[in-house]
Parts: C-alpha cells; sequence; structure tokens
C-alpha cells in the first residue's frame, strides 16, 4: 500500500494508543476496498485533546476514533453529536466534514453485530455484568434490538441507576447465582489484565451465549464458559464491528469484515 500527494488519513487518538489493533484492522480494509486512506495512531494526553481536535479541523482528515480516555471529553469540542451517541454519552468515531467535526457512537453497533453473527436478539434474556462505560454502550445495543435487559454490577447503585435510565432491570452481582438466560455479556474489567473471572462454571452454565467485550487475548471467562457448554463471543468481533461501522461512516461503503477480524487477531500476536 503507497501513499502519494492524493492519500488521506484517518487516525486513532487516545492514550495509550501503542497497542491498538486498529491500524492494522482499518488499512487491511482500505486496501481491500481499494481506497488510497491510511489509518495510523496519535497518542494524545489528556491535557492536549483540545489542541488536537483544532489541528484536525485544519488538517483534511476522514475522521477519527476515539478511545480511552477522551471517549467523554470528546464530546466538549464537537460541532455535532449524534442524539444515540449522546444517549451513551461516549464518543468512539469522528467525521471530518472540513472543518466541522461530527461525533457518533460506533461502539453498541459493535456488540450487536458482534452477537448477532451466532444469533438474533429480540426477546432474548440478557444479563450484562457491569455499569461503567462499556457497559453503557452494549445496553443500549441490546434494548434497541428488543433483548430483555438486566444489568448486576459490584456497585449495585450504578447498575439500578443505568436501568432506571435505559429502562431496564439490575441488582449486584450474588443475584447471578439465581438467574439464567440466553446470553450472559463481561462488560466489567474483570479479566483484562489479569486471569481473574467475574463468574464461576455453576453459574455460566445457565446460559446459552458468552460474550466477553475484553478483546486483547483470550479470557478466562469466555475459557470457562466454553466449559461449561455456552457457545462463545470473542470480544474482537465487537472490536470489528465497531470499526467497519466507522469505516461505513467515514466511506459510505460497508467493508470486508473477515478480513479485518483476521488482520486484527494477527496485529494482537505480535504486540
Ligand atoms: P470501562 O470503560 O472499561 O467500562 P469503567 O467505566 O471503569 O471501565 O467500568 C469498569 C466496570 O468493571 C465497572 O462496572 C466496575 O464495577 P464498579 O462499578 O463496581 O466499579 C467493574 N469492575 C472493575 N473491577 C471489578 C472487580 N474487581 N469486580 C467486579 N467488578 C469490577
Amino acid at each position: 500500500m503507497g501513499i502519494d500527494s492524493k492519500t488521506r488519513l484517518c487516525g486513532l487518538i487516545g492514550d495509550p494508543v501503542e497497542h491498538s489493533a486498529s491500524p492494522a484492522m482499518q488499512n487491511a480494509a482500505f486496501e481491500k476496498a481499494g481506497l488510497n486512506i491510511r489509518y495510523i495512531c496519535f497518542r494524545v494526553p489528556a491535557k492536549q485533546l483540545s489542541d488536537a481536535i483544532r489541528s484536525i479541523r485544519v488538517l483534511g482528515f476522514v475522521g477519527f476514533n476515539v478511545t480511552v480516555p477522551h471517549k467523554q471529553e470528546v464530546m466538549r469540542f464537537l460541532d455535532r453529536i449524534d442524539p444515540v451517541a449522546y444517549k451513551i454519552g461516549a464518543v468512539n468515531t469522528l467525521v471530518c466534514r472540513g472543518p466541522v467535526i461530527e461525533g457518533y457512537n460506533t461502539d453498541w453497533v459493535g456488540a450487536v453485530e458482534a452477537l448477532e453473527r451466532v444469533t438474533l436478539l429480540k426477546g432474548k434474556k440478557c444479563v450484562l455484568l457491569g455499569a461503567g462505560g462499556a457497559a453503557r454502550g452494549v445496553a443500549y445495543g441490546l434494548l434497541k434490538r428488543g433483548a430483555e435487559l438486566v444489568i448486576l454490577n459490584r456497585t449495585q447503585e450504578k447498575a439500578e441507576t443505568l436501568a432506571e435510565e435505559f429502562g431496564c432491570k439490575s441488582g449486584g452481582l450474588a443475584e447471578l447465582e439465581s438467574l439464567k438466560g440466553d446470553i450472559i455479556i463481561n462488560a466489567t474489567s474483570v479479566g483484562l489484565d489479569s486471569e481473574d473471572c467475574i463468574a464461576g462454571k455453576s453459574q455460566l452454565e445457565h446460559f446459552k451465549i458468552a460474550f466477553d467485550v475484553i478483546y486483547n487475548k483470550d479470557t478466562r471467562f469466555l475459557r470457562i464458559a466454553n466449559a461449561a457448554g455456552c457457545r462463545t463471543v470473542d470480544g474482537l468481533w465487537m472490536l470489528v464491528h465497531q470499526g467497519a461501522a466507522a469505516f461505513e461512516l467515514w466511506t459510505g461503503k460497508k467493508p470486508d469484515t473477515p478480513i479485518m477480524y483476521s488482520a486484527a487477531k494477527k496485529a494482537i500476536r505480535v504486540s
């Protein structure tokens, strides 16, 4: 893939960004689609976010992904925020129209499309573990697709507040003992940097499908779920589908998602 005077750029802003699989994934998709667009990472510390956005306005970028720690903060600097991103309270995709920057959330699309690879969501009984930033997008997506949702969280009040806002049920993690359903989702950060697991085999065997939003490794949650007889969906598919939705916002075209998945998987193994 060459770069010439007509090449246009997409990027990722966050801190840290060096382990991101998005450049490999998006560049594979741009290449497959024959588009002269490249994707690169920019490490932007929190203090420099407003300067970064000011630069983006004048440099003719196609768009950006936004990751930790900027997904909420970036909203202050945008010209327009999509109502869904506003409701979720986070922006992970910017579309640049000249100097005008629009903010979208494609994380929720990533979550539902990852799950829709294996099941329809309408009417399915889902238990969502977690009530933080990641859980908000997943909860929005599941409810939007007509699933029945219970949100369980270590800090029960946070689950209650989120459930009240979105119109579903909630509880503390202990309630998992007595719950059965179709789909269980880990949207906590448990297992991200450790071998800890938010649920045991005796709990996971009451579900048909298990999905973990953590994408950078094989999580113990999914290994136990697999041993408990669940069909598993790994978080890399969520990364791919949120990236595919961003690609579509930037280019108006649908990318090749299997190519994105294999490029992302390879990038994760290497990093
Ligand atoms: P993210 O953006 O990844 O969602 P976050 O907003 O900080 O990160 O949310 C982290 C989620 O993981 C929360 O639901 C958190 O539970 P609390 O609201 O009680 O803090 C959950 N979490 C983190 N560590 C946990 C642990 N050791 N046990 C159970 N839940 C945990």
